[in-house]
């Protein structure tokens, strides 16, 4: 059998976990951001992130916001390497959509790695403009229509011990108990 994926709208306990998870794939694995790849984002109280665990371990991530005018945003999409095709980033996208769903959105855009584009295609996203450069990486605008998008009940994660161990050796390690 299978082991479960669950999503959760991030809290303060942990945010952490999140930002580490993001630090360790786009900094420290892809290079994609030097130093980190925390934004003005980050910043703002609207701003949604939301952690997947892989069985009791945490797993994912992603983050969401809304850019007005019924349009949400969606990035940072990340799995941990130890826990990749095991459905842990198709479970993050679609909690992240109907997320926005659920407040509202009307669509919702992603600026997708040329690689993940099929990810998302299967997903029911579609591409949306030319492929451009972010952090000088070539990314695809894609977008998917928010209307009729039933809502995820979020995870119960108050009993779980929730262990970052496939972060290895990073600084960004860290044992969580929520
Ligand atoms: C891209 C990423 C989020 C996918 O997460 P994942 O948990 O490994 O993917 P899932 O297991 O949910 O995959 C769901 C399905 O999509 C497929 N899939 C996964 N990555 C894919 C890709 N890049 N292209 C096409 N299909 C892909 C899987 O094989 C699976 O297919 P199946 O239903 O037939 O079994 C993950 O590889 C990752 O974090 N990569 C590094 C960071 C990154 O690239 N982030 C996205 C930036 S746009």
């Amino acid at each position: 059998m299978s082991t479960a994926v669950a999503c959760w709208d991030v809290d303060t306990a942990t945010t952490s976990s999140h930002l580490a998870i993001r630090h360790r794939v786009f900094v420290e694995e892809q290079g994609v951001m030097v130093l980190t790849d925390i934004d003005a984002w980050d910043r703002d109280i609207t701003t949604i992130n939301v952690l997947a665990a892989h069985g009791r371990e945490v797993a994912g991530t992603v983050r969401l916001y809304d850019l007005g005018e019924g349009r949400w945003k969606g990035d940072r999409l990340a799995v941990l390497p130890a826990h990749r095709a095991s459905m842990v980033g198709a479970c993050l996208v679609r909690y992240a959509v109907a997320t926005a769903a659920a407040a509202g959105g009307t669509s919702m855009d992603a600026s997708v790695q040329v690689a993940n584009v099929s990810f998302f295609e299967r997903l029911g996203w579609r591409c949306d403009g030319e492929v451009g450069p972010y952090f000088g990486l070539p990314h695809q605008p894609m977008v998917i229509d928010l209307e009729g998008v039933a809502p995820i009940a979020s995870a119960p994660v108050s009993d779980a011990v929730l262990r970052l161990d496939s972060v290895g050796t990073s600084r960004s390690s860290l044992l969580v108990t929520a």
